[in-house]
């Protein structure tokens, strides 16, 4: 197959308050609006390449309205648009949106909706954001905690393997691992991307039954310094640390996780390893050999399998599960020991 994606371009996300979540994105974590459009809010990060990277709309709940990933060219875009309706599902072609061209909008097997488009608006800056580096679209953010570009979205879904199987065939995207838990071969975590990331699509197991939920969006600083330094500067500032800073083992990435006012998780990653294999072959980790949490040292709050929009009716409370099956389900990276 012809690579067909070639990076995540923007996320748009939905908030009970676009006003508070704005002013958490610009104010706490240093992005910045460029655009209000019928209510919705158009923020950057100073290393984005192209208008916007995260689209703030107006919503009863917390959720992910939408992702868009740029194809690698215009005849890209045909092939993946195609490739999706020989995999069964059946899209449509949209004009162009804010910033970008034409695009093929289409809802995923899983329930997650995907927007492709190879036109964009690359960002110009402004007169007193432009950079002295030629290569970098905005001058470097002078606030504390400013992440460099959007990095990832990680979905959630009720069948993992499922999920990466039919978007590695439909639209290439590489599957780098999995988590399967210690107790019982069920698949809890995957890891996907377009390119040498580690991962730009992760993708959690979800037993509830509510289809198309998100799990947290994450962005990108260069330096773990960066990362301990935007914890240091959110504690400071009253937003606490849901978990982290410490280091996934699938990926090799530095990460830490806060909340943002809609309840919406956000995560903020530096380092990683850059894979470029075409035939890579995905490993399976368990928990227990750090998949999440690297030094096994601190088991990961209950609160990380929440998804949004909230769901209740953990299958796993289900009649027949055991007291250890239901306690992995609701806690899949919780440390299972260290071997
Ligand atoms: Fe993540």
């Amino acid at each position: 197959m012809d690579k067909l994606l070639s990076h995540l371009a923007h996320l748009e996300i939905t908030t009970p308050d676009v006003e508070a979540s704005t002013r958490f994105y610009v104010e706490k974590f240093g992005m910045r609006l460029v655009d209000s459009i019928d209510g919705a809010s158009y923020l950057r990060c100073w290393g984005d390449h192209y208008r916007y990277s995260l689209v703030v709309r107006h919503g009863d709940e917390p959720s992910l309205a939408n992702m868009a990933w740029r194809t690698a060219s215009a005849e890209a875009l045909d092939a993946a648009a195609a490739s999706i309706e020989a995999a069964g599902v059946q899209g449509e072609w949209v004009p162009g949106g804010h910033a970008h061209g034409k695009a093929y909008q289409f809802t995923g097997p899983y329930g997650h909706s995907m927007k492709l488009f190879y036109e964009v608006e690359k960002y110009v800056a402004e007169p007193g954001f432009e950079s002295v580096y030629p290569d970098r679209p905005e001058r470097r953010s002078s606030h504390a905690a400013a992440p460099r570009f959007l990095d990832h979205v990680t979905v959630a879904t009720s069948d993992v393997r499922g999920f990466a199987d039919w978007y590695n065939r439909a639209l290439g995207f590489r599957i780098m691992a999995f988590t399967d838990l210690d107790e019982a071969p069920i698949t809890v975590f995957s890891v996907l991307t377009t390119n040498e990331k580690s991962h730009d699509l992760g993708v959690v197991l979800d037993t509830s039954d509510r289809a198309g939920r998100v799990n947290h969006i994450a962005f990108w600083v260069d330096t773990h310094e960066d990362l301990l330094r935007t914890a240091d500067v959110m504690m400071e500032n009253g937003t606490p640390m849901e978990y982290g800073p410490s280091i996934h083992g699938i990926g090799e990435q530095n990460f830490l996780y806060f909340r943002e006012p809609s309840t919406l998780r956000v995560e903020l990653n530096s380092g990683g390893y850059r894979n470029y294999v075409p035939d890579w072959e995905a490993k399976t980790w368990k928990p227990s050999e750090g998949s999440n949490n690297f030094y096994r040292n601190g088991a990961m709050p209950h609160s990380m399998t929440e998804s949004f929009p909230p769901a209740e009716g953990f299958t796993a409370t289900e009649e027949g599960a055991s007291e250890e099956m239901k306690q992995a389900l609701l806690n899949p990276y919780a440390e299972q020991g260290r071997g």
